[in-house]
Formats: structure tokens, sequence, C-alpha cells
């Protein structure tokens, strides 16, 4: 049985449903490279324009299996490569949104913060319980969720092993919104299509901008910000949008 299913949500957006549910679609190392997979041939699938990422009403994703790691040693994880499946996630240029039902610990909370948006249901809880497993966390968990929510929010969570609410969690700025339990899905795929519709030359360097800027000194990113948006005054789709609003009609995007 795929631990991923891949469902195809109106023309150009893509839902993948980690299935492991028995599990609490912890992240097995087979599931981390039927992802990778999937977002290498998503990222270059010229008709897929954004992507959701679920699990199911019980859990989002439990974190990495710990019954896959009990008795690894160092040299079995770095076999395993798992920065090689991370990055194909980070480096995927489609805008990426994460529909979060139920637990979303340790490397489920990961992969949430490797989206671009994260909407909650209400009974959502996140954390990086690591530290009670004798670990840390290995994919971000340190650095995404300390710039989201900062030091010392981050902190009390990484070091007690604590759980954020939906609602705690999008107050500390972790979560972009917050929905009814069972309207996540569905709210996370009308997301994804109204930015679907949108020029995507333009929404993938603003994508690119506001990851790549994050990492870089202000002056730099400002520098970088402005080339990327001179740079699509060259499209197509710029050129139609703002002949459109001028005439007062809808414009017709062609993704040049
Ligand atoms: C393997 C897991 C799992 C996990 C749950 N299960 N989480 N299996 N890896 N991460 C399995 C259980 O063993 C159990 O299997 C079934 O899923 C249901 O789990 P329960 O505990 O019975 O469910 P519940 O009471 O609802 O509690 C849910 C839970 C709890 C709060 C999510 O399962 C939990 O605390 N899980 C571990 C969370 C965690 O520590 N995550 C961090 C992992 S480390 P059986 O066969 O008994 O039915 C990580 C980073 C590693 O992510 C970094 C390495 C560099």
């Amino acid at each position: 049985m795929a631990n991923v299913l891949v469902e195809r949500a109106g023309t150009d957006v893509v839902l993948l449903r980690l299935n492991r549910p028995e599990a609490r679609n912890a992240l097995s190392p087979e599931l981390r490279e039927e992802l990778r997979d999937l977002f290498l041939a998503l990222d270059r699938d010229e008709s897929c324009r954004a992507i959701v990422i679920t699990g199911d009403m019980r859990a989002f994703a439990a974190g990495a299996d710990i019954k896959a790691m009990a008795e690894a040693t160092p040299a079995e994880m770095m076999e395993r490569d798992d920065e090689t499946n991370w990055a194909a996630i980070r480096n995927c240029r489609k805008p990426v949104i994460a529909a979060v039902n139920g637990y979303a610990l340790g490397g489920g909370c990961e992969l949430a913060m490797h989206c671009d948006i994260i909407i909650a249901g209400k009974s959502a809880r996140f954390g990086q319980p690591e530290v009670k497993l004798g670990i840390m966390p290995g994919a971000g968990g340190t650095q995404r969720l300390t710039r989201a929510i900062g030091k010392f929010r981050a902190m009390q969570l990484l070091l007690t092993g604590d759980f954020l609410s939906a609602e705690e969690a999008h107050v500390a700025g972790l979560v972009s919104s917050v929905s009814e339990d069972d309207a996540v899905v569905g709210d996370a795929l009308a997301l994804a299509a109204r930015i679907a519709a949108l020029p995507p030359l333009a929404v993938e360097e603003i994508k690119r901008v506001v990851l790549t800027g994050m990492d870089m000194p202000l002056e730099a990113a400002l520098k970088l910000e402005m080339r990327s948006a001179y740079l699509l005054f060259g499209t197509a789709d710029k050129g139609e949008a703002m002949r459109a609003f001028v005439e007062k009609r809808p414009a017709v995007f062609t993704g040049k």
C-alpha cells in the first residue's frame, strides 16, 4: 500500500495524503522516499500549480518512525540520507500548504514547517518532543521553530517536549490560520486553488525571495527583492494582468 496517496484536486492542485494511519502517519524511511520522489516530480510537472499536504484527523504526522530508529546507529542514520529527502520538499518551487489535523510532532512538525502556509484544525497539536527520546530535532526543528516563534517560546517547547494547541501556535506565529477540524482540508484546497489561479512565475518568485531573503542580511535581501520584482516585468502574465486591469476585464494567464 502506498504510504502517500496522491489526488488531483481540480486541474492544477495536487493533494498529498500521508497514509500510515495505524502509526499516526509516522515518517518511515519508505514514506520519506515516496514524499521525496513526489515532490521532485511535482516540481517539474507544469500542470501542478500548488500542493496541499495532509494526514488524517488523528495525526498530520507523529514524527520520525521511532520503531525504525530505536536500534539505529549514527552511521545507519547517515546512510538513510534523509537530508536529500527533506531537500526535495525544501527546494520545491510550487507553493505548499500543510493542512494539519491532530498531532504534528517532531519530524511531523518539521514537515509542516517545510511548507509555505500552515492551516490547522482547532484540535491540532504541535510539538518537538525529541528531547523525551534522548535525541533532538534533525530537520530544522531547532532553527525553523525559533525563526517562526522566537527564541524564548521555541526553547520552552524544545526543552520540555510540551505541545502547543492550534490557537497557541496561531498566536505564536507557527500557524497561518485555524479552521474547524472538518474544514481544514477543504480550506487548504480552496486557498491552493486561489494561489494556483495567479500568475505562476510571480508566485514562484515571491516564494523564492521570501525563503532566500530570510537567510540574508536585510540590505542584500532588499536588493534581491528589487531585482526579482523587475525580472517579472519581462513576463507575458505581467502584461496581461496590467492590460486587463486597465481594460476592466478578467485576465487570462498563460504561465509565461
Ligand atoms: C512509530 C508511532 C509513532 C512514531 C505513534 N506511533 N507515533 N510509531 N513512530 N513517531 C504508533 C504507536 O506506537 C501505536 O502503534 C500507534 O501509532 C498509535 O499510537 P498511540 O500512542 O497508541 O496513540 P495516541 O494515544 O493517540 O498518542 C498519539 C501520540 C503518541 C501522542 C502521537 O503516539 C506519541 O507520543 N508518539 C510519539 C511522538 C514522538 O515522540 N515524535 C517524535 C519522534 S522523533 P501500536 O502498534 O502500538 O498500535 C522525530 C525526529 C527524529 O520525529 C530526528 C532524528 C535525527
